[in-house]
């Protein structure tokens, strides 16, 4: 478990933190590495739910190998560690150095909200979250209504409704993206930012003021529609936390969507999954769009391995993954 920004004093023994952490986010969850040791269950109350659902994602058995990473957003008082750091300046090839990427993410927060707005966990609580990928198996699957009708509608990168509503739904909480992918947003959703580079956290600031001229391995927008005040920004050792807790190191760092469903999984008590994988001939496409390539290419991304842990969270009944048609 990697506890580098929980806001907790240093001096507790390993396992106070342990609690701490555990009262604290309760039903957080990650899933621990299979077969490793469990960490905090033993300190719960027989008798006290987590959460309101027929079954909390951190209960029982389930809970057994879970593991929670503390806090998945940055914050003005969150300091990524340098080993964090290190690993994250790996994924693009990042030139800048640590007090560089310091001194941006202070820019940020002069800008945006000093903490993401993410509501505990409560025993009387049982919020379910829709993660909606972008697979084209999401055509004719009617899927609409059942993702509207979750408190928190997850969509990412290109993800959009308009035209799709009777397969997509209409509404979206919060949208996940990073420059390259970036689209306009309601003034009600939250834009989750996904940063792969300290460019992208630079790109957030300037995109809200303004303009941002830099570019990239494709085409950035430079300005942005979206409201500044619900703007959250993914903690870069979340990303390694998903990569080697729950991907076990594959690949070189996790897709968006993957990362997207883990997150579900932290900030909801119930996850429904949908628009994930190839539809039903295999083919892998979106669905707002007719297939191009039919070669099934994930880049970076563990394409296979990531499938494999979807489905075995949906074996396990962690999730609740929607295939579609
Ligand atoms: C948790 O992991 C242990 C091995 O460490 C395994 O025996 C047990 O079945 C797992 N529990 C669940 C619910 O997966
Ligand atoms: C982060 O680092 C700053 C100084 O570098 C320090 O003042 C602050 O207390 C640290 N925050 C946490 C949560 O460790
Ligand atoms: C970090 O990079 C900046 C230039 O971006 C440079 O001025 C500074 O000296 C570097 N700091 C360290 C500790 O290397
Ligand atoms: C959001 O936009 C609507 C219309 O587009 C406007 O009426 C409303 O005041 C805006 N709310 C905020 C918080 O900006
Ligand atoms: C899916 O792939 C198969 C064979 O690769 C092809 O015949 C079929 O037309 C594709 N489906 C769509 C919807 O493009």
């Amino acid at each position: 478990m990697r506890l580098d920004c929980l806001p907790i004093h240093k001096h507790q023994t390993s396992k106070m933190k342990k609690v701490m952490v555990f009262i604290f986010l309760l039903c957080v969850t990650g899933i621990g590495v299979f077969w490793r040791e469990d960490i905090s269950l033993h300190f719960l109350p027989q008798d006290e739910r987590p959460c309101a659902c027929d079954q909390c994602l951190c209960e029982d058995g389930l809970l057994q190998n879970f593991s929670k990473f503390a806090e998945p957003f940055l914050s003005v008082n969150c300091n990524l560690s340098n080993d964090d750091f290190n690993w994250w300046r790996r994924i693009q090839n990042e030139k800048h150095n640590y007090s560089y990427y310091k001194t941006t993410v202070d820019k940020i927060f002069q800008m945006l909200p000093a903490s993401a707005d993410v509501e505990p966990p409560s025993p009387d609580r049982c919020r379910t979250c829709a993660v909606v990928g972008n697979s084209g198996n999401l055509k004719n699957s009617h899927h609409g209504p059942l993702i509207d009708s979750q408190d928190i509608v997850i969509r990412m990168n290109r993800g959009r409704t308009k035209g799709y509503e009777a397969d997509v739904g209409t509404r979206t909480t919060h949208h996940v993206m990073y420059p390259e992918s970036a689209v306009d947003l309601d003034n009600t959703t939250r834009l989750v930012l996904f940063s792969f580079k300290i460019m992208d956290l630079e790109w957030v600031i300037k995109a809200f003021s303004t303009g941002f001229s830099g570019s990239s391995y494709m085409p950035i927008k430079s300005k942005i529609k979206a409201n500044k005040d619900l703007v959250m920004v993914l903690n870069p050792a979340f990303m390694r936390y998903v990569h080697d807790v729950w991907l076990q190191k594959k690949g070189r760092y996790p897709s968006t969507g993957f990362m997207a469903l883990v997150l579900g999984l932290h900030i909801c008590d119930e996850v429904h999954v949908f628009g994930f994988g190839a539809d039903s001939d295999g083919n892998w496409s979106h669905y707002w769009e007719k297939l191009q390539d039919k070669k099934l290419k994930t880049g970076p991304h563990p394409g296979d391995e990531e499938y494999g842990v979807l489905q075995k969270l949906a074996q396990r009944q962690l999730l609740k993954f929607h295939k579609g048609s």
